[in-house]
């Protein structure tokens, strides 16, 4: 047993939606949520700068006594876990775009991916696309600006909707039938989404599947708090603290600090 807080970090606002499905799924544990929002996108900088900054963050939860901690970031999991699990002694548990469960289930025999440039041309997303999709068609399409946007408070904008409709495009022409969120922003895209797709298309992201391994990490390491009491809930960002604010819909206090 622990009460030692889950320690969650991204390159911005968009890992907060990764946060939501873990304190869902385990509303006692105690959380500190780091967003990077200054470095924000980490998804056009290079290999060597996302393991940097991954560790810059990866060492202020530590030094916050976090037990575990979540890289609710796709792109800082693809380019930068297997660094920090070499290089600290916790649990790290990673964020993969769901190729798989789309590459199974689909019956068009052809998926979308939306992603970043640094997720899409990592290593660790070429080998799990190389390993369960190398059968069918896998539309990629990086989402240029999207996180942008978002860091800047323009969810449901009409540039986003422009922004969304030329991406989503070739897709639809491709007849996808699976979309795969593979960056921890874009779930707060699904009203957009769900307007601009043909209405057979079924959307999925990684959020569900990443609380349930934290779940079992702590478990397995026995780490889970078992106590019932009100958790405390810790929000950090080094950018506008209003757009993270507003997507945790004013509901926990939180701190503009530097780090
Ligand atoms: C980014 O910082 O470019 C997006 C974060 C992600 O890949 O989840």
């Amino acid at each position: 047993m622990s009460k030692q807080p889950i320690g969650i970090f991204d390159s911005g606002v968009g890992g907060t939606s990764i946060w939501k499905e873990i304190h869902t799924l385990l509303p006692y544990e105690n959380t500190i949520y780091l967003a990077d929002s200054i470095n924000a996108p980490y998804g056009l900088k290079g290999k060597q700068k996302i393991i940097e900054l991954s560790i810059k963050n990866t060492e202020y939860l530590i030094n916050s006594g976090c037990k575990l901690i979540v890289v609710a970031c796709n792109t800082a999991t693809t380019n930068a876990i297997s660094v920090l699990r070499a290089s600290y002694n916790i649990p790290f548990i990673g964020i993969e775009p769901a190729i798989k469960p789309a590459a199974l289930h689909t019956k068009t025999h052809s998926v979308g991916i939306l992603a970043t440039q640094g997720t899409l041309s990592s290593e660790l997303f070429s080998k799990t696309s190389g390993l369960f999709a190398s059968h069918i068609q896998v539309i990629e399409q990086v989402g240029e600006g999207i996180v942008e946007l978002i860091e800047a408070g323009k969810v449901n904008s009409d540039e986003m909707k422009q922004l969304l409709s030329a991406y989503l495009k070739p897709m639809i022409e491709a007849k996808i039938d699976y979309l795969v969120l593979g960056c921890t922003h874009y779930p707060y895209l699904m009203p957009l989404l769900l307007e601009l797709l043909p209405k057979h298309v079924k959307i999925i992201d990684s959020g569900e599947a990443v609380a349930r391994q934290t779940k079992a990490i702590l478990e397995k390491h026995e780490l889970l708090n078992t106590q019932t009491l009100k958790p405390e809930n810790k929000f950090y960002t080094n950018g506008n603290p209003e757009v993270l604010r507003a997507l945790l819909n004013n509901q926990y206090t939180l701190e503009n600090l530097k780090f």
